[in-house]
């Protein structure tokens, strides 16, 4: 029997979480090198005067740029107060608003935004379904869904148990197992217990379209080699995919 979804978690507030997360490039300003950003933004419509909401916006760096670009309106909600704390003094801007509050929770009228974004937030969600059947409501005819989350190939074996190692210690391969097993992995990520919820890639898709979303593109990025030029330890990452990005349109 299926258990009831958990309370939402709010891991960046545990502060011996957020200073390993702070630590990490894309955080911040680093955020304009991540490996995926540029695929990222090349799902986005033209966003002149697009009504836009972010999910799980943390620190503000893809608010502020909707803003930055033209969006009229952009609302930022992430159940964070340090990641908020740092949107609002660090990535403030005359038309994006920071809201607290889990994606879980989040409840707006009928074709609210013509865009909704999230980043890097999703895989936190246990329920994907009831959460982009909401967005679809939000959406108005024509708007846009684009997220990344994290890649099932990704999420299907703890980040720390995926590389299978020869006797030297050296990377052989990243294993897939218990593939079809959905739902919450705990892992260490700089504390224990950080939950992260694995779907399938079927699940991924299969729930936009049940919301009634028209799925555009499906983008699995890996470093570039001229990214890798400047992050010579991150040629593993061409292996396998982290992430997966999407985009979708209400019909
Ligand atoms: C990996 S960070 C990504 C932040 C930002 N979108 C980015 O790309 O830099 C994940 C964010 O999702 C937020 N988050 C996680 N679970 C959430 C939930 N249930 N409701 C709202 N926000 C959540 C976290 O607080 C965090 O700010």
């Amino acid at each position: 029997m299926s258990q009831p979804p958990r309370k939402p978690q709010n891991i960046y507030d545990d502060p011996d979480f957020f200073a390993g997360y702070s630590t990490l490039e894309r955080f911040g300003a680093g955020w304009e090198r991540a490996g995926e950003r540029t695929d990222l933004l090349a799902l986005f419509p033209k966003l002149d005067g697009l009504r836009a909401l972010d999910l799980g916006c943390g620190a503000g760096q893809l608010a502020h740029y909707l803003a930055a670009n033209g969006a009229a309106e952009v609302l930022g909600v992430d159940i964070s107060e340090r990641m908020l704390a740092l949107a609002r003094t660090g990535w403030a801007h005359p038309r994006v608003t920071y809201r607290r509050e889990a994606l879980e929770k989040a409840a707006f009228p009928p074709a609210r935004f013509d865009l909704v974004v999230s980043s890097l937030a999703l895989h936190y969600v246990e329920d994907y379904q009831g959460l982009v059947s909401r967005i679809a409501q939000w959406l108005a005819p024509g708007g846009v869904l684009v997220y990344s989350t994290e890649h099932p190939i990704y999420t299907a074996c703890l980040p720390g148990d995926g590389w299978v190692l020869d006797d030297e210690g050296r990377r052989t391969g990243w294993r897939v197992d218990r593939y079809a097993d959905e739902g919450v992995r705990e892992e260490h990520w700089f504390v224990p217990g950080v939950r992260k919820v694995h779907r399938t890639l079927a699940t991924l898709v299969n729930g936009l379209l049940d919301a009634g979303l028209v799925v555009e593109r499906v983008v699995e990025p890996v470093p570039s080699e001229q990214w890798l030029q400047d992050h010579p330890l991150a040629r593993d990452e061409r292996r396998r995919p982290t992430f997966i990005l999407v985009r979708a349109r209400k019909p």
